[in-house]
């Protein structure tokens, strides 16, 4: 089977402008070839448990004798990582809390990533090498890091870091901004901007679901 892992995170339920897009995408992406599924992993609905020993983000080899790693949390790791490893693609909703991700996709990502086992070098790829993230962020008001009044995203860069920087996927962001247009008065203003984003947004998720 030829799938493609939707993964969700949005606390925010019909409100959600993350779960639809990715939703889309999966429709999108599912009826462009023959024999595709999608494996649908909601980490609202059913959180992972955070790691409970720095074990877990070493290999074998590398842990401290009082690292105890429990057989059922090395387990569902293995289970997570395998999940990702088998998908011919990955999407996933990260809306952005506090100025960074969501704790439950935060834990996800602490258990793909295992050093040495997941992680990249130049002439040592790992597990996850090269699959293709697309990464859908909404944001209650816009971000850009390269200007220092409108700094402040530790959504994308983090999940950047982690996937692309570190593990080497191939990962794509699709910020989309100001959701928040038709809830906060002081962002009424750019309830325009905000219909273009999405817009712009599902267009650009349209295309390379297509092109997946
Ligand atoms: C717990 C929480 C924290 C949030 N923190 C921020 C924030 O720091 N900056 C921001 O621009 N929007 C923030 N928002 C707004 C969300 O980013 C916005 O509603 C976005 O659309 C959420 O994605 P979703 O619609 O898929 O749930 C926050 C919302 C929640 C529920």
């Amino acid at each position: 089977m030829t799938y493609l892992l939707a993964v969700d995170s949005s606390i925010s339920g019909p409100d959600s402008v993350s779960r639809p897009l990715v939703a889309e995408f999966a429709d999108i992406w599912r009826a462009a070839g023959p024999d595709r599924d999608v494996v649908h992993r909601d980490l609202a609905a059913a959180p992972v448990p955070h790691l409970t020993t720095a074990g877990l983000h070493y290999p074998e080899a590398m842990r401290r004798p009082h690292e105890n790693v429990d057989p059922a949390a090395a387990a569902l790791q293995n289970e997570l990582i395998e999940e990702v490893a088998q998908a011919a693609a990955v999407v996933i909703g990260a809306p952005m809390y506090n100025w960074s991700l969501p704790s439950t996709l935060k834990a996800w990502l602490d258990h793909l990533h295992v050093l040495g086992i997941t992680t990249s070098s130049d002439d040592a790829p790992g597990r996850l090498h090269g699959i293709p993230v697309v990464v859908v962020s909404p944001r209650g008001l816009a971000y850009d890091n390269d200007d220092p009044d409108r700094a402040g995203d530790y959504t994308v860069p983090t999940i950047e870091k982690i996937l692309a920087g570190s593990m080497g996927m191939d990962v794509t962001s699709v910020p989309v901004d100001f959701t928040l247009a038709d809830r906060l008065p002081a962002v009424a203003e750019h309830a325009a901007a905000a219909a273009d984003s999405l817009a712009a947004a599902s267009e650009r998720l349209r295309e390379y679901a297509l092109r997946l």
